[in-house]
């Protein structure tokens, strides 16, 4: 990935830090795009702390406008883009499908789904032009299965998978490749708060991965890595989980 550019949306925490360091170490640049300006900032420091060069912008990614200008500073800086991922999600209140308000699925779809598909919208003709590339849309197990109280994010996660197998379709044959990595639980920011307030699902959530532990961010941003690579040339419109073994094991017995 020598003297190529990357972008992470969603750059400032969690597996978007891990894997804006991860692109940089492969010889990247890295644009960080991120709503928290406080977390963007320190993973540039991150980055250039390690040698790397890189940019941050501060952007919702359910916002077209500043969607256009996470891109339009990824021109005007680098001139180019090639590797992409797009890992910003929101998600909605644990919920009955009929307790959850209108105002929260529109929220958790605005930045979850509508967001994955706004960047696409704007990244794929500046990939295009640099000659193609690669992008991964982080989804999760939530989107391939369904998660009770989890009605909103669940159906946004799927609706990203079936996004990327269609974007996928759609640039085969314009040089970019479009796929999905479905983590399970990560041990980040968004899962620490999680358990913190719900202390007593810890030792589920670790027991529903057949490996009885969280993945690191690191872990998922390798299979972004991966997916973005040469090594990984004729696999597009693919859905790489990355679970732990949480959908492969059945739950009856307990090991
Ligand atoms: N944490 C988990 O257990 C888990 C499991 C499966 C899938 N995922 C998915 O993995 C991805 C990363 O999750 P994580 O737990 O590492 O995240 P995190 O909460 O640690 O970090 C997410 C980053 O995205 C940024 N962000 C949030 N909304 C944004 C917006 N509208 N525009 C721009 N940036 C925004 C946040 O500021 C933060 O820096 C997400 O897509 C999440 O849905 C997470």
């Amino acid at each position: 990935m020598q003297d190529k550019i990357a972008l992470v949306m969603g750059g400032g925490a969690g597996t978007g830090r891990a894997t804006v360091l991860a692109f940089a170490r492969e010889g990247a640049a890295v644009v960080i795009a991120d709503i928290n300006e406080k977390g963007g900032r320190e993973t540039l420091s991150l980055l250039q702390e390690q040698g790397g060069r890189g940019l941050f912008v501060a952007a919702d990614m359910g916002n077209s406008a500043d969607v256009q200008q996470v891109i339009a500073q990824t021109e005007s800086t680098f001139g180019a883009l090639h590797w992409v991922s797009n890992n910003a999600a929101l998600g909605a209140p644990n919920e009955f499908v009929t307790d959850l308000s209108e105002a929260e699925w529109d929220r958790c779809m605005a930045v979850t789904l509508r967001g994955v598909w706004l960047s696409m919208k704007y990244q794929l003709p500046l990939i295009e032009a640099s000659g193609g590339g690669a992008i991964v849309n982080v989804a999760s197990v939530s989107g391939l299965r369904g998660d009770a109280f989890q009605s909103a994010y669940s159906a946004a996660k799927g609706g990203v998978i079936s996004l990327s197998k269609t974007v996928a379709v759609e640039y085969a044959k314009r040089g970019i490749r479009v796929n999905t990595v479905c983590p399970g639980g990560i041990n980040s920011g968004g899962m620490d708060f999680y358990l913190k307030k719900m202390p007593e699902m810890r030792d589920k959530v670790l027991n529903v991965h057949a490996m009885g532990r969280l993945a690191e961010p690191s872990e998922v941003a390798d299979a972004v890595i991966y997916l973005c690579s040469e090594r990984a040339s004729f696999i597009t419109g693919h859905d790489l989980v990355v679970d732990g073994g949480i959908l492969v094991r059945s739950n009856v017995i307990d090991l």
